[in-house]
C-alpha cells in the first residue's frame, strides 16, 4: 500500500486478480449492501466501476459492524486486502468480478441522506426527477459510459481537425443577433441601459470573419442558443462542431466532414462508415420521400399519381388536383398483412400531419379492397395500381391535399407505415442532400432565405435573383442527413458585398437595415473577403445516434426539458428587482388574468 498522505492507491473498478495480495486504500460510494448471516458485503463504486467490499471472520472485529451502518451512496474511503473471490462467487458480468477486497478500516467522508431515487443502471425514476438529480443520475453506469464517449468522440474530432492545420477559436457568446431563423437569447448591458446582447444563434457570422481574417481553416466546437419550440431533438441550447474553410468548393467541404464522421465512428465505435457518403439532390428528396431530410433505410419510394388518379372519379382526388394539389402514395410490400388498427395509426399520422386523412387500399390476387378499392375498378384502376406498380399482397397508402401539406403527410405516412410493417433497415444510412432552394415560402406566401442569407446561390441563378425570382432560385447548401434525421447543414458562402447586398434585398431587409443589422461583415467585405464556405454538425443529435441514447438529453451533462426550463438549477428563475433596476428594466407581465401588472424596478 502506499505510504504517501493520498486518498487513494487505485480506483474500484480497476482491480483484477494481478492485484491479488496487495493492500489497497480505495475511495468511493456505498451501493448495494448486504449482510449475509454476519459476513457482511458492499458495493464500492467510483467511476472506474464496482468492487466488492466484504468483511467476514478474517476482518478485524469492527470491520463488519462499519459495513453494516452504511448508508446508500455515503462516500467513504477503506483499506483491505485484494482476494481471489471463492469459487462458484466470481461476477463474469463485472469487470473486477474474479476479486474482492477483505475490508480492514472504513471512514465516512460525507454521509448521504435518503435518496430520491436509487442509483441503478437499469432506473425508471422519471426523467424530470433524472434531471432534477443530475448528479445522481450521472452516477449511474449508462450515464458515465454516455459522457465518457461524448468526451472521446470531442477528442477525436479535435484530433482529424488539428491534424488537418484547422485552427481552434472561441467566438463571442455575447454578441448581436445572427440570422438563424429563431427567436435570441437576448442580456441586457448595465453599462449601456436600454442595449442588449444576444446569445449566439450559431458562431456564423463570426467563422466568416475569421476567413476574412486570413484563418484559412476554423473550427469551434460552440454553443448555439437559440429561442424556438423546442421538438425531441432540439434544445434551446446545443453544441455544433462548427467549421469554415476558405478557398474551397462544395466537394471541399464533404471530403472535410466525411473525413471527420469517418475517424469519429472509427475511434469511438471501432467501426467503419464506407465513404465517400450516398448523395441526392434536393428535388429527388422531394419527389422520391416528400422530405430534405429522408430516411433511406426505408425502401419505400413515393409515386406522383395526379395522372393516374384523375381518371378514377374519386372526387376527393379530383378536387384537390384541380386546386393545383398533389395526389401521392406508395405501396407497402406485404403491407396487406398489417391490421385495421394499424392502418389507423397510418391514416392518424397523416392527420396529425394536418391532412384530411390517408385514401388506402390492400391489393389481393382477386382485386382491391380497402376504402380506395371501389374506385379502382377497370382499366383506370389497373392503371392507377401500375403506377403504383402494386403486387399482390402490398398495402397502398394515397394522400390527396395541397403540396406542403402534402409533403408534410407523405412523409409521415412513409415513416409510419414502415415502421408498423417493420420495413426499417438496420444499416445506417449517411446523405448529402445537395442543391437545395435559396428560398422557401412560408404559409403566409413571403419568401424566406431556406439556409441563411449569407448562403451563395448558384452562380447562373444569380441574373434571375437580382431580377427579383426567388421561386427556383438554387443555393449551394448542403445538408447532411443520418437515418431521416438533419445532423448538419452547410453552404458555399457570399463573399462579395454587392451580391450580398442583393440578396438582403431580395429577403426584404433593405441596405440601411442590412448596414446596422450586418455592419460588422459588410464593413469586412469591402476589405478583401476570400471565396469561403463552411458546415455545421449538431453534435447532440450525432452523439445521441451514433450512442444509442434514448434522447438528446442523455448525451447532454445538464440538459433542458422540453419547455426550455432546468429543473436542477430550476432556471429561468425571477431575479431581484434592484438587479432590474440596475439595468434600468421594469417588468410589465400579464397577471394570471391576461391584464398587464407593471413591477417597478
Ligand atoms: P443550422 O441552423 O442548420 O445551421 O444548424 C446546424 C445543425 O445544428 C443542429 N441544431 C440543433 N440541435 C439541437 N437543438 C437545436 N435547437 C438545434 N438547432 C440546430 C442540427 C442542425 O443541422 N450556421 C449554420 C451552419 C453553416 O451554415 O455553416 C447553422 O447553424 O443538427
Amino acid at each position: 500500500m502506499s505510504t504517501s498522505a493520498s486518498w487513494r492507491t487505485h480506483r474500484c473498478g480497476d482491480l483484477r486478480a494481478e492485484h491479488i495480495g496487495e493492500k489497497v486504500q480505495l475511495c468511493g460510494w456505498a451501493a448495494n449492501r448486504r449482510d449475509h448471516g454476519g459476513v457482511f458485503f458492499v458495493d464500492l463504486r467510483d467511476r472506474a466501476g464496482l468492487v466488492q467490499l466484504i468483511a467476514d471472520e478474517d476482518a478485524p472485529a469492527e470491520a463488519g459492524p462499519a459495513l453494516d451502518a452504511l448508508h446508500a451512496e455515503d462516500v467513504i474511503q477503506i483499506t483491505g486486502t485484494v482476494r481471489p473471490r471463492i469459487a462458484g462467487q466470481k461476477n463474469e458480468d463485472r469487470d473486477t468480478g474474479e476479486v474482492e477486497v477483505l475490508v480492514e478500516t472504513v471512514q465516512v467522508l460525507s454521509h448521504a441522506q435518503r435518496l430520491p431515487f436509487e442509483v441503478l443502471d437499469e432506473l425508471d425514476a422519471p426523467e424530470q426527477l433524472r434531471m432534477k438529480h443530475r448528479y445522481l443520475d450521472l452516477r449511474r453506469a449508462p450515464m458515465k459510459r454516455l459522457m465518457e464517449l461524448r468526451s472521446r468522440a470531442n477528442h477525436s474530432i479535435r484530433t482529424t481537425l488539428q491534424g488537418r492545420d484547422f485552427i481552434e477559436v472561441e467566438t463571442p457568446m455575447m454578441t448581436r443577433s445572427t440570422p438563424e431563423g429563431a427567436r435570441d437569447y437576448l442580456v441586457p448591458s448595465r453599462v449601456k441601459p436600454g442595449s442588449w446582447y444576444a446569445l449566439p444563434q450559431s458562431p456564423q457570422v463570426f467563422k466568416q470573419l475569421c476567413m476574412v481574417g486570413g484563418l484559412d481553416r476554423y473550427f469551434q466546437i460552440a454553443r448555439c442558443m437559440r429561442d424556438e419550440d423546442l421538438r425531441a431533438d432540439r434544445q434551446p441550447e446545443f453544441t455544433q462542431l462548427d467549421l469554415e474553410m476558405s478557398f474551397v468548393t462544395e466537394e471541399d467541404v464533404y471530403a472535410l466532414v466525411e473525413a471527420v464522421v469517418v475517424a469519429l465512428y472509427r475511434d469511438v465505435l471501432g467501426r467503419e462508415l464506407s465513404a465517400p457518403f450516398e448523395r441526392m439532390p434536393y428535388a429527388e428528396a422531394i419527389q422520391k420521400y416528400a422530405s430534405d431530410k429522408p430516411d433511406l433505410r426505408i425502401p419505400i419510394e413515393i409515386v406522383d399519381l395526379a395522372g393516374p388518379g384523375g381518371q378514377l372519379g374519386f372526387m376527393v382526388f379530383d378536387g384537390v388536383l384541380e386546386k393545383g394539389g398533389w395526389v401521392r402514395g406508395f405501396r407497402v410490400p406485404g403491407g396487406a398483412s398489417l391490421s385495421r388498427k394499424q392502418i389507423d395509426q397510418i391514416e392518424q399520422a397523416a392527420k396529425d400531419a394536418g391532412a384530411g386523412g390517408a385514401a388506402w387500399c390492400k391489393v389481393t390476387e382477386d382485386g382491391a379492397t380497402g376504402p380506395l378499392s371501389r374506385f379502382l375498378e377497370g382499366d383506370a384502376g389497373a392503371a392507377f395500381l401500375a403506377a403504383l406498380e402494386a403486387q399482390p399482397g402490398d398495402l397502398v397508402v394515397t394522400i390527396a391535399d395541397l403540396p406542403r401539406r402534402a409533403l408534410v403527410a407523405l412523409d409521415a405516412v412513409r415513416r409510419k407505415a414502415a415502421e408498423l410493417a417493420e420495413m426499417v433497415g438496420e444499416a445506417d444510412r449517411l446523405v448529402w442532400i445537395t442543391e437545395f432552394p435559396l428560398f422557401e415560402e412560408s404559409d403566409e406566401g413571403e419568401w424566406h432565405p431556406a439556409h441563411h442569407p449569407f448562403t451563395s446561390p448558384v452562380l447562373e441563378d444569380v441574373e434571375a435573383l437580382a431580377a427579383g425570382q426567388k421561386d427556383g432560385v438554387r443555393s449551394r447548401a448542403y445538408d447532411l442527413v443520418l437515418n431521416g434525421v438533419e445532423l448538419g447543414s452547410g453552404s458555399i458562402r457570399i463573399h462579395d458585398r454587392d451580391l450580398q447586398q442583393t440578396l438582403f434585398s431580395a429577403i426584404g431587409i433593405p441596405p440601411e437595415e442590412a448596414e446596422v443589422r450586418f455592419t460588422h461583415l459588410m464593413e469586412a467585405f469591402r476589405y478583401g473577403a476570400p471565396p469561403h464556405g463552411g458546415f455545421a454538425i449538431g453534435l447532440d443529435r450525432l452523439y445521441a445516434l451514433m450512442f444509442g441514447a434514448a434522447s438528446i438529453r442523455d448525451v447532454i451533462a445538464f440538459p433542458k426539458t422540453a419547455s426550455g426550463s432546468c429543473p436542477l438549477t430550476e432556471a429561468p428563475a425571477p431575479v431581484d428587482s434592484e438587479q432590474l433596476a440596475e439595468l434600468g428594466l421594469a417588468l410589465d407581465l400579464p397577471d394570471t388574468d391576461g391584464n398587464a401588472s407593471t413591477d417597478a424596478p
